[in-house]
């Protein structure tokens, strides 16, 4: 069964921009090979690489041109099944980028649907029947093929939707029912393309746009539908692989589709941007914040219903960071990072820790988009290793990298912090081996809040036999607390324990273990 998920703390790779081992500037899988004892040390034991599909990369790779090819400039076959015996040799595990929700408009398939002739893959896409039938409700490319038709998006222009049908039929003309045929043969197309990756070995997929597959879908019930046929499938045929989805709705995601895990993502005005993103203007009023003024009310009134509706399913991912938001240094000091990693550490769930993320990388302001990055370019670049040539990432001249490195002063460096007592890096590791050393503070036990008022700090929750209690504010804080000879167990800042009260001093987290608990 998928018991190695619930223990695992995951590494995400970029990978054009991990570690370039054949010189030509982009980053490529031989690389991630090299590094597989980095990750390791950091104490990741699972990585999510993004998509390494054949792409014309006019959105990074999540345009796939060819589900079942590597693109050239990340390898061959050979390199993935090298990294992935590589890996499973280290007991770690590879995630591949699946995304179902659209292609390129330079997929074979899509090439066919909209020449105009009649081909297999005429209801792969969704096309009205006309090209003058256009209703404004959806985003429709108008008039850029042959077939007579308008054919509907995904994200960008160049990812049209593949067809998994509509809940709702409003246009019945050209729309089909999310339980037709038609749509039931693109969620066949899809679970062959899923085969061909799990029969090579790979343990599983993060899932692009999980939640887009049916249209009209509002309570996302038919999308579910198709997931959990998938989940069937992984069950009986790959009971060792997992699904995580970008979906952010863990009681739909994980309770209704059968997905293993979902990603507490960065959505607007939600749990996780309360935490460390809620940037007002000038103003920072996340929870983790330097100066802090948030209110961790906002993140668990959201937070703790998914959790319970989710916890005996599956799991919710926190992750430092991913490809599509600012780095956190552009929200948070390097200290308050250290508290945010504390906290992601002894929560429920399973953490993703973004490359880059364990030195303190910076996010860039000032780049122009790459491959339809746009203001996510900023959070894309290459992986900050030493101080030789390209920091280390690239033997190649320095206008063939994929991205220029951030030269900007005490820019962070793997060679800097590796071994360094107090880095940020020696301090996220202390932190995974802490977690790793105690299935308590990974999924073995609960998560109850001891302590958490609207707008006030600090807030304190139990794990098994631990508590944690953090205090990203200005002021120290003392709350009465039955410590009943609890001693300390890990700390950053500083603290004091009572036997009836504790003292958090600001900007400090701690972690008390009650023996006799
Ligand atoms: C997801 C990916 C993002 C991509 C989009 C379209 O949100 O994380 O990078 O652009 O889907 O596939
Ligand atoms: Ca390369």
């Amino acid at each position: 069964m998928t018991d190695w998920l619930k223990n695992s703390v995951f590494y995400q790779i970029y990978p054009q921009s991990f570690f370039d081992s054949n010189s030509d500037g982009i980053g490529d899988l031989h690389g991630i090979t090299v590094k597989l004892d980095y990750i390791k040390d950091l104490g990741c034991d699972a990585i999510w690489i993004n998509p390494i599909y054949d792409s014309p990369f006019m959105d990074a790779g999540y345009d796939v041109r060819d589900y079942c090819k590597i693109a050239p400039r990340y390898g061959t076959m050979d390199d993935l099944m090298h990294l992935l015996d590589e890996a499973h040799k280290r007991g770690m595990k590879i995630l591949l980028d699946l995304v179902p929700g659209h292609t390129s408009d330079t997929n074979e398939w899509f090439k066919q649907a909209r020449s105009g002739f009649p081909t297999e893959f005429d209801d792969r896409y969704i096309f009205t029947k006309s090209v003058w039938d256009a209703p404004p409700e959806y985003r429709l490319m108008c008039g850029v093929c042959q077939r007579d038709g308008n054919y509907l998006v995904n994200y960008f222009s160049s990812q049209p939707a593949l067809n998994y049908g509509f809940y709702e039929v409003t246009h019945p003309e050209w729309q089909y029912s999310s339980d037709s045929p038609e749509a039931w043969a693109t969620v066949g197309a899809l679970k062959d393309i899923m085969r061909f990756w799990l029969d090579k070995g790979i343990d599983g997929f993060r899932v692009d746009m999980a939640d887009s597959l049916v249209k009209n879908d509002d309570e996302k019930i038919a999308t579910a539908k198709i997931w959990r046929d998938v989940r069937m499938m992984m069950d009986r045929d790959y009971p060792d692989a997992v699904l995580i989805s970008e979906w952010s709705n863990p009681q739909r995601a994980i309770v209704n589709a059968g997905f293993h895990a979902d990603f507490y993502l960065d959505h607007q005005g939600n749990g996780y941007n309360a935490l460390f993103r809620n940037k007002q203007g000038s103003d920072n009023l996340s929870f983790f914040a330097d100066g802090a003024h948030g209110d961790i009310e906002a993140f668990l009134a959201e937070y703790l219903p998914q959790y319970h509706f989710s916890k005996d399913s599956g799991y919710i991912s926190f992750m430092t960071n991913n490809h599509d938001m600012p780095r956190a240094t552009f929200y948070m000091s390097e200290w308050m990072i250290r508290l945010s990693h504390a906290f992601m550490m002894t929560m429920p769930g399973v953490p993703f820790v973004y490359y880059g993320d364990e030195i303190g990388m910076r996010y860039r302001t000032d780049l122009i988009s790459v491959e339809g990055g746009f203001s996510r370019t900023g959070s894309r670049t290459p992986m900050q290793w030493n101080h030789e040539k390209n920091m280390g990432f690239s033997d190649a001249d320095e206008d063939m990298l994929y991205l220029p490195l951030d030269y900007s002063e005490g820019s962070p460096t793997v060679e800097d912090q590796q071994g360094v007592g107090g880095s940020i890096f020696e301090n996220l590791k202390s932190l995974i081996a802490l977690r790793k050393a105690n299935p308590e503070l990974m999924n073995e036990s609960g998560f109850e809040v001891v302590y958490a008022r609207a707008k006030e700090y600090p807030f304190v929750y139990r794990r098994g036999s631990f508590t944690a209690f953090i205090n990203p504010s200005d002021d120290d804080k003392t709350i009465d607390y039955d410590t009943n000879g609890a001693k300390e167990y890990y700390f950053l800042g500083g603290y004091e324990i009572n036997e009836n009260s504790v003292t958090i001093r600001s900007r400090s987290f701690l972690l008390i273990r009650h023996e006799n608990a």
